[in-house]
């Protein structure tokens, strides 16, 4: 077989087979395949597309260049939840501890923040003593006991797309269907588990900007995890504002304590609700989404959803009093607040520029490098659609330094005021196909 033969057939509409995309994959990660081949065959792709055939090849070849997961000695069917990455996005703490609750087993990869998101290991690490260094027998051992463990990434997990991945972005190749939904569905399926709940984000602060897009992707993914064997569904959600109020790492963990009494923002809520629904569904505790939303209620109101999360953060080294007492989180030198400069409803929230702000403070990373401050980052006091008064706070900022006025100025210039504004609805589509 050659390479240049495989990019001709694609280049002019072919259908690629299991054995040409193979071929394609392995050769690219031995370094057989140059990068000048594989960027063309990108492009050829870009431009034609896959079927969904060639996209769960694409997708299983990835997996499969690899190390992958077994997380067979856990018992019961393991659900992992993607997001596609958005600002104060608080749901995973939420989510894990709720749906381990009704006994659903969370053994949970995550990662750390870069640019304007937020990461769960970062968010997590706010709490004292709290870590993700420990072995794959630990983590195994608590997810069989407890329901609920998470580390951080490990192995050699899909060489072949960190590589595409890469070349793609200085390519041209990144927006492309096929690319973008087998480059993630990879991912997870190397993480081991039996079933995926996706939220693809849309909207400013999300990687798809349109309703068109992002329904695309989430149906390419939807299919590719069901053609594969992992039962697969998906959520669009609205990422035009930040989710909740709280930015920030320790002010996004005391939201997801709120949250799991019960008293959390009612955007987070709702959708923690509707992805927990989900994977309760997947997970083999309710026949019905309206069952499965039922149950989780119950453990919200009940308690067991918070005990849960102490139990989490105390089997992983870390203070569970905070579940009591969140005044135990790192607190930030100054609260500076954001007034409003006139009278009306909040129109705009730009979701990724607001999310820089709390970077600016020091709660995310420019770079892979960077060290963050747990303690910073901002409450939002509006959402869009919300009344505002002259002089009414917008913002709180939580800072370690005095001097702001950066931070500021990035929150004017990206929260608009209008006469009239409504709130974005939050749920556009649910995938369960
Ligand atoms: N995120 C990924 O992991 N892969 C893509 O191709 C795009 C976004
Ligand atoms: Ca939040």
């Amino acid at each position: 077989m050659r390479m240049v033969d495989v990019i001709a057939k694609k280049r002019d509409g072919g259908k690629l087979t299991t054995e040409e995309i193979n071929f394609f994959i392995k050769g690219y990660t031995a370094g057989d395949v140059p990068d000048y081949q594989a960027s063309s065959l990108a492009m050829a792709i870009y431009f034609q597309d896959m079927d969904d055939q060639e996209r769960a090849d694409l997708t299983m070849a990835m997996v499969e260049s690899g190390d992958q997961i077994d997380l067979s000695d856990i018992d019961g069917i393991k659900v992992d939840k993607h997001s596609t990455g958005g600002v104060g996005d608080t749901t995973t703490l939420v989510l894990a501890p709720l749906v381990a609750a009704l006994d659903i087993p969370v053994a949970k990869m995550s990662g750390r923040g870069l640019g304007h998101t937020g990461g769960t290991i970062d968010k997590l690490e706010a709490v004292e003593g709290f870590h993700v260094e420990i072995s794959d027998e630990e983590f195994v051992r608590l997810v069989n006991e407890d329901k609920i463990a998470v580390i951080g990434q490990t192995g050699n997990l899909t060489p072949a797309d960190k590589k595409l991945y890469a070349l793609r972005d200085v390519t041209g190749t990144v927006n492309s269907i096929p690319l973008i939904a087998s480059s993630i569905m990879s991912k997870k399926i190397a993480a081991g588990s039996d079933a995926i709940v996706l939220d693809v984000k849309k909207g400013a602060g999300a990687f798809m900007k349109t309703d068109e897009d992002a329904e695309q992707l989430a149906h390419a993914m939807v299919k590719i995890g069901n053609n594969v064997g992992r039962r697969t569904m998906a959520i669009i959600s609205d990422m035009s504002q930040p989710l909740g109020y709280a930015i920030g790492n320790a002010l996004e963990v005391k939201e997801a304590i709120e949250t799991l009494k019960g008293e959390g923002p009612e955007d987070l809520n709702e959708l923690v609700l509707t992805l927990g629904s989900q994977m309760v569904v997947l997970g083999g505790g309710a026949e019905t989404l309206d069952e499965a939303r039922g149950k989780l209620q119950e453990v919200i109101d009940n308690g067991k959803a918070l005990e849960k999360f102490r139990t989490f953060l105390e089997n992983q080294g870390g203070n569970g009093d905070v579940v009591d007492d969140v005044s135990l989180l790192p607190q930030a030198a100054y609260e500076i607040e954001v007034p409003a400069k006139q009278s009306g409803v909040v129109s705009r929230m730009v979701a990724d520029e607001i999310g820089i702000a709390s970077m600016l403070l020091g709660a995310g990373r420019a770079t892979k490098e960077d060290t963050i401050d747990l303690a910073v980052g901002l409450m939002l006091r509006k959402k869009v659609g919300d009344k505002a008064e002259e002089g009414e706070s917008l913002v709180t900022i939580y800072s370690n330094r005095e001097d702001v006025e950066d931070v500021k100025e990035k929150i004017y210039a990206n929260i608009e005021i209008a006469e009239q504004a409504e709130a974005p609805k939050l749920i556009h589509t649910i995938i369960t196909e």
